[in-house]
């Protein structure tokens, strides 16, 4: 491939990096707020199923096609199957990079702003309502929550100039260790609040009842976001993974972290909220209430709060990141521009979309498209729609196009890795995620209409 085309350099390296896409906000702030509108504790467990039995195969099959081939996600699609139409997966793939990142920035740009609250000391003394009040006044307003947005957007930028090794990996490895271990002394405080066991019954005690066909699409939607995949980040990414590293394992690692985080992220949010006695579970405004109301309840609070949202943006940033590197590289690998220029224009587009997705809690909030306001809409249409068919396409092609041979020897790197394992997760690739995917997605659209 290109000479600018880099490798990570060990194994820690591509756990790091794929770890540090999987982790972001929609472990901290998706997760809860859409497992809280779901109903909690049934939610989970189809969401677990899902990560273990569809996401990581999924993710696998990224990473196989991805490193055959060497190249970004539509690129990957055209080398292996030039006469197929399958380079159009990978050109959705690139198009929801472009709109995830365009309503993930909106928020992203919160967790700055957070930030500066959170030096400035504005947490202190305020209940829950004076914390919605101005969780609401900020986003609805005209000018900080742009400035932010594109703040953030062109932070992002700046490191992918960098480059695959410098950039991405050095970032990775050093802060979401540090963020793992602010969260845990974050739910070791929630879970022992007054009335904390509310939250976690709330949490872990399935109520089958309140569980919906739409809300086992969106557990589904929810396990492709929190994972990257359906959409070329793990193909990308795939494509800078050594020829000699073993996959399944690598795969299996970064969807347990990543798992663990969500599930951390619950278990500071759901049992403060039982803790301040709030009716309400759902909402994109959920952790940036629920958190500093936590901070105040902590010993040195102000300097958590600091350093959590800090290393939240982080964590975004990693995300974001993987998610700019999907266009770039698509950039430089099919119309041989430079990185320099790959990367505004991208960032421009985003950019522009961004403004859009900002502005839907404010100037915009009467602009609907069915019923949803455009933020809503990219929400919802990226994760359940896109990233869900993009799966589907995916194992499809894996299972049925790429050769279970081929597929076998990526994953094991040539018999260095578990066979016996590699080739159940060639079945499950072939049969079980194909149906299960193809079940929940035809279902909903059956039962409930899909928007
Ligand atoms: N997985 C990231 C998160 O949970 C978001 C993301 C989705 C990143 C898709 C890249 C690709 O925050």
């Amino acid at each position: 491939m290109k000479e600018n085309r880099g490798n990570f350099s060990s194994k820690l390296g591509v756990i790091a990096v794929a770890a540090g896409s999987a982790v972001g906000l929609g472990n901290i702030w998706r997760f809860p707020y859409i497992a809280g509108e779901n109903g909690g504790g049934a939610f989970l467990i189809v969401y677990l199923i899902f990560v273990f039995l569809i996401g990581v195969p999924v993710m696998l099959s990224e990473f196989a096609i991805g490193r055959k081939a060497g190249c970004n996600a539509y690129g990957t699609f055209k080398k292996l199957s030039p006469k197929g139409a399958w380079w159009l997966v990978g050109l959705m793939g690139i198009l929801a990079a472009i709109m995830i990142f365009s309503f993930y920035g909106t928020v992203a740009g919160w967790t700055l702003e957070y930030v500066k609250k959170a030096i400035c000391d504005e947490f202190a003394g305020q209940d829950l309502g004076a914390l919605s009040q101005s969780f609401s006044d900020f986003t609805t307003s005209p000018t900080m929550p742009l400035v932010w947005m594109v703040v953030f957007v062109a932070l992002t930028a700046l490191i992918i100039l960098g480059g695959v090794e410098k950039g991405i990996e050095k970032v990775s490895k050093f802060l979401m260790p540090l963020l793992f271990v602010l969260i845990i002394a974050v739910c070791i405080r929630a879970v022992t609040l007054p009335n904390a066991s509310k939250g976690l019954e709330f949490l872990f005690k399935p109520d089958w009842s309140s569980l919906t066909f739409k809300g086992v699409l969106m557990a589904l939607g929810q396990a492709a976001f929190s994972l990257s995949i359906g959409m070329g980040t793990m193909i990308t990414y795939g494509s800078y993974i050594k020829k000699d590293t073993p996959l399944t394992a690598t795969a299996i690692e970064i969807a347990s972290c990543d798992t663990i985080v969500a599930l951390l992220g619950a278990i500071m949010v759901f049992p403060t909220l039982a803790f301040l006695g709030a009716e309400s579970t759902g909402g994109p405004g959920l952790v940036f209430v629920t958190l500093p109301a936590i901070f105040q309840a902590m010993p040195g609070g102000y300097i958590f709060a600091i350093l959590f949202f800090l290393l939240l943006s982080v964590a975004a940033l990693t995300s974001t990141i993987s998610l700019l590197e999907v266009p770039v590289s698509f950039l430089v690998d099919e119309f041989n521009m430079s990185r320099r220029k790959a990367t505004l224009l991208s960032s421009s587009v985003i950019i522009l979309l961004g403004v859009f997705c900002t502005l839907s809690f404010g100037l915009l909030s009467d602009f609907t498209i069915f019923g949803k306001t455009i933020f809503d809409l990219f929400d919802y249409t990226t994760a359940n729609i896109m990233l869900t068919f993009g799966a589907l396409f995916i194992v499809i092609y894996v299972g049925w196009f790429f050769g279970r041979k081929n597929f076998v020897d990526e994953l094991t790197a040539g018999g260095r890795g578990n066979v016996v394992l590699a080739k159940i997760i060639s079945i499950i690739v072939k049969f079980i995620a194909p149906i299960g995917i193809g079940l929940v997605a035809i279902g909903t659209f059956v039962i409930g209409g899909i928007v």
